[in-house]
C-alpha cells in the first residue's frame, strides 16, 4: 500500500504533519469560538441528512488527514447545540475556557490514564489539589475528599453506592429526593438496587424546595413498613427553577435518623466560590456527599463532574477490590488510587483542566465569572416582574429564571397560555437569536433561561426578553 506524505507508515505521521495538523485544528477551533457570538445558537439535522454524508464502512486505505479533519468541521462537529454560545440559555449550557479545552488536548496527547499513582502520579496529584480546593469550598473538614468523575449522574450512582455500603447493604432499601430531582439520582437509586416503588419523591411548596414534614412522615411511614432509609438526596439547584432545598434541616433530619445525605449540586455547586452561593448553600457542608459538575458552572469541556465526600473510606470500602494484575500499583496511604473511589479503571486525566484554568486565570476571575449568572438572572427577574407581558413562574435561583407570556388580567386558561408559551419557544428557536428550552412546573408549562455562560452579558439576555415579549404579542395577537 501505498505511504502518504504525511505518514510514517502504520499508524504514524511524521512530526512536519502532525504539527500541521494541530495548527489546522486550532485555527479552526479559535475562529469557531471567537466567532460564537454572530454564530447560530444551534443546528441540527435528520438522520436521513447525516447519514447520506456520513454513513458506510470504515475506508481500507488511507485519506489525507487535513481532509478528514475538514469534513468533521464541516459534516460533523457544527450540527451540535452551541452550547457556550453567550445567547444560549437552554437546559445547563457550559462555557469551556481555553486552557481547560487545551488542557484535554494535552491529556490525550500524553496518554494520561489517571488509575492510579504509579500509572500517572502527577495528575493523580492534580486531582488531589483539585478535590481539596472543592473541599474547602463545600467547607468539609480536613480529611474528606473525593474524586472526579465523568458528571452528576456517575457522581450520584457512586454516592448511592456508597450509602449502600456505610448502611451495610440493607435488605428493602429506600431513598427519598423531591418531586424536582433530576432523573439521574432516579436512575442511580435504581442501579444501587432501589425498586422503583421505593424511590420516594417528597413534594415541594411554591418555592419548589422539599417539604420536610412529608420527609418526615415518608420516613416513619416506610420504617413502620420494614423499609430500611438509604439515602435522603437533596438539590442544590434543582434543574427546572434552580431551587435550593433546606439543605440544614435535611442534614439535621438526616443525622437523627441515620440516614446518608447527598447533595445533588451538579450545576449549582460551584456557586460556592462567590459569597451569595456560599451563603445561599449554607448547610451542604453537612451532607454526607455532594456532586458537582466543573462542566456546568467552572467553565470546563465535557466531561468534569466531581463526587466528594465526607469520609472518603465510605467511597474507598465500596469501591475498591484489588487485582492481581494491580499488585504493583499500591503505593501506600498517601498514596490514593482514583480508580479504588469509584467505577471506572482506565480515567480520563480530568483535574487537568481544572487546574490549569484555575492556574491561568485565577480565581478572583472565576468567582466573578459565576457572579455574573447570579448577577444577569437577578437583571433578568427584575425585567419579567416589570414587564406587563410576562409572569414569574417561581422564585429565581442559580441562575434559573422561569416565566412565561401571560399579560397581567389576561384571563387565558393553562392550556391557551401553553399553546402562546410554546409557539413563543418554537419562533425564537426558528428566528436563531438565542436558544432556550422550557420546563414543566407542576403541570404548568414554563419557559425556562439557565445563564451560566462567562461571556453572557446583559446585552445578550435583555435582547432574548425583548424577542419573548415581541413573539408573545404576535402570538397572542393570533389567539
Ligand atoms: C441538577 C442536575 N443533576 C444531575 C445532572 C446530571 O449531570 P450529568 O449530565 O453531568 O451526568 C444534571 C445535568 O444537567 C443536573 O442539572
Amino acid at each position: 500500500m501505498q505511504v502518504r506524505e504525511n505518514e510514517q507508515g502504520g499508524l504514524r505521521m511524521t512530526p512536519r504533519a502532525m504539527r500541521r495538523l494541530a495548527v489546522r485544528a486550532t485555527e479552526l477551533l479559535v475562529d469557531r469560538i471567537s466567532g460564537l457570538q454572530e454564530a447560530k445558537t444551534w443546528d441540527g439535522e435528520f438522520r436521513d441528512g447525516l447519514e447520506k454524508q456520513l454513513g458506510g464502512p470504515p475506508p481500507e486505505g488511507s485519506r489525507p488527514a487535513e481532509e478528514v479533519l475538514e469534513q468533521v468541521v464541516r459534516d460533523v462537529l457544527p450540527y451540535a447545540a452551541r452550547l457556550d454560545h453567550p445567547r444560549f440559555f437552554g437546559f445547563v449550557p457550559s462555557s469551556p475556557t481555553w486552557p481547560g479545552v487545551l488542557a484535554d488536548f494535552l491529556a490525550a496527547g500524553f496518554n494520561i490514564n489517571s488509575c492510579t499513582w504509579l500509572v500517572s502520579s502527577g495528575t493523580s496529584q492534580l486531582e488531589l489539589v483539585v478535590v481539596d480546593w472543592m473541599r474547602i469550598w463545600i467547607g468539609y473538614p480536613k480529611g474528606a475528599g473525593g474524586l472526579l468523575t465523568s458528571g452528576g449522574s456517575t457522581a450520584s450512582v457512586e454516592a448511592l453506592v456508597a450509602a449502600r455500603e456505610a448502611a451495610g447493604h440493607p435488605d428493602r432499601p429506600a431513598v427519598y429526593m423531591s418531586d424536582q430531582s433530576h432523573s439521574a439520582l432516579k436512575r442511580a437509586a435504581l442501579i444501587a438496587g432501589v425498586r422503583r416503588e421505593n424511590i420516594r419523591l417528597v413534594h415541594t411548596g411554591d418555592d419548589f424546595r422539599m417539604d420536610m414534614a412529608e420527609l418526615r412522615r415518608l420516613v416513619a411511614e416506610d420504617r413502620a413498613n420494614g423499609l430500611r432509609p438509604l439515602a435522603v438526596c437533596a438539590n442544590a439547584g434543582s434543574a427546572s427553577t434552580g431551587s435550593i432545598d433546606p439543605l440544614g434541616a435535611m442534614a439535621e433530619f438526616c443525622a437523627r435518623e441515620g440516614i446518608w445525605l447527598h447533595v445533588d449540586a451538579a450545576y449549582g455547586g460551584f456557586a460556592l466560590v462567590t459569597e451569595d452561593g456560599r451563603e445561599l448553600l449554607d448547610g451542604i457542608e453537612k451532607a454526607d456527599s455532594v456532586g458537582m459538575d466543573a462542566h456546568k458552572w467552572f467553565f470546563q469541556p465535557y466531561e468534569a463532574g466531581a463526587l466528594m465526600v465526607k469520609d472518603t473510606r465510605h467511597l474507598e470500602s465500596a469501591f475498591a477490590i484489588g487485582h492481581d494484575v494491580l499488585q504493583d500499583t499500591v503505593w501506600g496511604a498517601n498514596h490514593p488510587n482514583f480508580a479504588d473511589r469509584g467505577q471506572q479503571l482506565s480515567r480520563a486525566a480530568r483535574a487537568l483542566k481544572i487546574w490549569m484554568s484555575v492556574q491561568t486565570f485565577g480565581m478572583a476571575r472565576f468567582r466573578a465569572a459565576v457572579q455574573n449568572g447570579l448577577d444577569l438572572a437577578r437583571r433578568a427577574e427584575e425585567y419579567v416582574e416589570s414587564s406587563p407581558m410576562l409572569e414569574l413562574m417561581a422564585p429565581v435561583s442559580m441562575g434559573v429564571v422561569c416565566f412565561r407570556v401571560n399579560p397581567a388580567g389576561s384571563g387565558y386558561d393553562e392550556q391557551a397560555l401553553q399553546e402562546v408559551n410554546r409557539k413563543v419557544l418554537v419562533r425564537v428557536f426558528w428566528d436563531e437569536l438565542a436558544f432556550f428550552s422550557s420546563t414543566s412546573l407542576k403541570g404548568a408549562f414554563s419557559l425556562r433561561i439557565c445563564i451560566l455562560n462567562h461571556t453572557t452579558t446583559w446585552k445578550d439576555v435583555r435582547k432574548t426578553l425583548d424577542s419573548v415579549v415581541r413573539l408573545g404579542q404576535d402570538a397572542l395577537a393570533e389567539e
